[in-house]
């Protein structure tokens, strides 16, 4: 059996303890079943990054960071992480854009700047875009989405290894979720973005955004969607395999 749902993505955002990745042991065994064929992704603050590799050690499950300085290599640069740093210390993916980093400061151009640099030091992107309440009731979603995508992807020439992450600002962390029509409405119109203006042949596409076990029966049916990146329902082991259970039945 497959699942067209290929990233079940972990964002723990700023929280985490040792003790709490233990309790994680357990989807080492269940990402090992005969008929799991997709990517999870674990995105821990940095500190926990070691503690995950001992457990992962053994299985597919893969690591993430949530941001990085926009400058590369190594320099004086209090208290900021590099892309190459980042990958040294086991990540293969960067969440890059999210609405909270965007809130701390991150723009369209540094964003740019981060991407190129995070694809030099093959980190694979989990690029997050999407509208405020106020862009969503000013009714301009496509215009800031695209607005977005383009920037970020300023002079990107391999945007193969870039995951696309449509994130209503609105949805996230509240528990409301797109209408399933409007949500299909905008994962059609980025694909189509992605297609024709970005020339990418086959873009790899996640939503983001209050997503748990109950809305996943609808969200995994849904045209247009590659997998999911989860905040808080990732946190505990049991909740986010259940997620990943249900888009399997
Ligand atoms: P929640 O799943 O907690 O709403 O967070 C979503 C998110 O920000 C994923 O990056």
């Amino acid at each position: 059996m497959t699942n067209k749902i290929k990233y079940f993505i972990a964002n723990w955002k700023m929280n985490g303890t040792n003790k709490s990745v233990n309790l994680h042991k357990k989807i080492v065994k269940f990402s090992k079943k005969k008929n799991f064929n997709s990517n999870i992704v674990y995105c821990p603050p940095i500190t926990l990054v070691r503690s995950f590799q001992k457990i992962f050690k053994k299985s597919k499950i893969k690591l993430g960071a949530q941001n990085c300085f926009y400058k590369d290599q190594y320099g004086p640069y209090t208290g900021q992480l590099s892309p190459k740093m980042l990958k040294e210390s086991g990540c293969d993916f960067i969440i890059l854009g999210h609405s909270e980093s965007r809130q701390q400061g991150d723009n369209n151009n540094i964003i740019n700047q981060k991407i190129i640099n995070s694809i030099n030091s093959r980190l694979k992107i989990i690029l997050c875009f999407g509208e405020t309440l106020n862009e969503k009731r000013k009714k301009i979603t496509n215009k800031v989405i695209s607005r977005q995508i383009s920037q970020a992807l300023k002079n990107v020439k391999n945007k193969n290894n870039i995951l696309f992450s449509y994130e209503p600002v609105w949805s996230i962390g509240t528990g409301n979720v797109l209408n399933e029509h409007d949500l299909k409405k905008y994962l059609l119109f980025i694909k189509k973005l992605l297609i024709s203006k970005h020339k990418i042949k086959k873009p790899n596409i996640l939503y983001g955004g209050s997503v748990n076990s109950s809305n996943i029966k609808t969200l995994k049916n849904i045209n247009n969607l590659d997998g999911f990146l989860i905040g808080s329902a990732s946190l505990k082991v049991n909740k986010f395999i259940d997620i990943i259970k249900k888009t399997y039945n």
